[in-house]
């Protein structure tokens, strides 16, 4: 890693993290195309194409001999003299690829009791939808809640919405039995974990809807649920120490929890 770095100095770069599953990475179109987007809306310069880069994590995944785990690229804008402009000549952009272990059925198995969250003012900035790694608002409001005895954070903004988790895409189920999460128009992370819960939803005949809700929704939702790359569909029990629904993760997240087991296992 040269110090010269843009990820390094300015956290000017973009990520992706893919979850592998029986040695299979799970969604992997889908980040690709998301971290494409992110590098176009950056104007950041991709390192290589598209094949080559499967090709490389296919090795890492081979080389390391994981069966289960969470691949983590970047690709920052390159290295150049620090000047907070874009350097003048173009320079190669960094690309770092790493795998490590995941106990993916540990995560199954918390989803299947489900977690504490906090709620946290959302200060992050109006560019949500690219994944940067100037994640400082998110890291800020996960260690907060952490503090708390909290899994995650639902970052709330200030009109009293909930955008989403620091590292995750939040759900509810309202009274009405109808699943609700914000829309990804609406400034959030298009998370690729979310867009296959939709797909999953859809083949149970779940009814979603994509529209923003409040925190006082959420505390009077009858189920609230989380979902990430890592963390698949979590429910969450309690939030801000009151019990969502009976504080037990309920019947609509349980069969998302298990379609997206079924999805991954496939
Ligand atoms: N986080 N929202 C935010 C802010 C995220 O950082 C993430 C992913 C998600 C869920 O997206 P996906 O389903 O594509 O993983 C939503 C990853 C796991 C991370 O930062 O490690």
């Amino acid at each position: 890693m040269h110090i010269d770095d843009r990820g390094y100095q300015f956290a000017d770069a973009v990520y992706e993290g893919v979850t592998v599953r029986h040695g299979r990475m799970v969604d992997l179109e889908p980040h690709l195309d998301r971290l494409w987007r992110s590098m176009g809306e950056l104007r950041i310069a991709p390192p290589m194409d598209r094949a080559p880069m499967r090709f490389v994590f296919s090795q890492v995944i081979a080389k390391n001999r994981i069966e289960n785990g969470f691949l983590y690229i970047q690709i920052s804008r390159g290295v150049a003299k620090r000047d907070h402009a874009f350097p003048t000549k173009p320079v190669a952009s960094s690309l770092v690829v790493t795998l490590k272990r995941l106990d993916v059925d540990g995560v199954i198995a918390r989803a299947g009791k489900g977690v504490k969250a906090f709620s946290e003012a959302d200060i992050r900035w109006g560019r949500c939808d690219v994944k940067s790694t100037s994640l400082l608002p998110n890291i800020l409001a996960k260690q907060a809640a952490k503090e708390k005895g909290g899994f995650e954070a639902v970052l709330v903004d200030k009109d009293g919405y909930v955008t989403e988790g620091s590292s995750t895409n939040m759900w509810i189920v309202r009274k009405d039995g109808v699943v609700q999460t914000r829309s990804t128009a609406d400034n959030i992370l298009p998370g690729i974990t979310r867009a296959t819960l939709l797909k999953l939803a859809a083949e149970l005949q779940i009814k979603v809807v994509e529209e923003a809700f409040t925190l006082e929704d959420a505390k009077g939702a009858t189920e609230m649920f989380l979902s990430s790359s890592t963390g698949c569909a979590t429910p969450i029990v309690e939030l801000d120490g009151q019990k969502i629904g009976d504080g037990t993760p309920g019947p609509i997240a349980k069969r998302l929890v298990e379609a997206y087991q079924r999805y991954m296992d496939a």
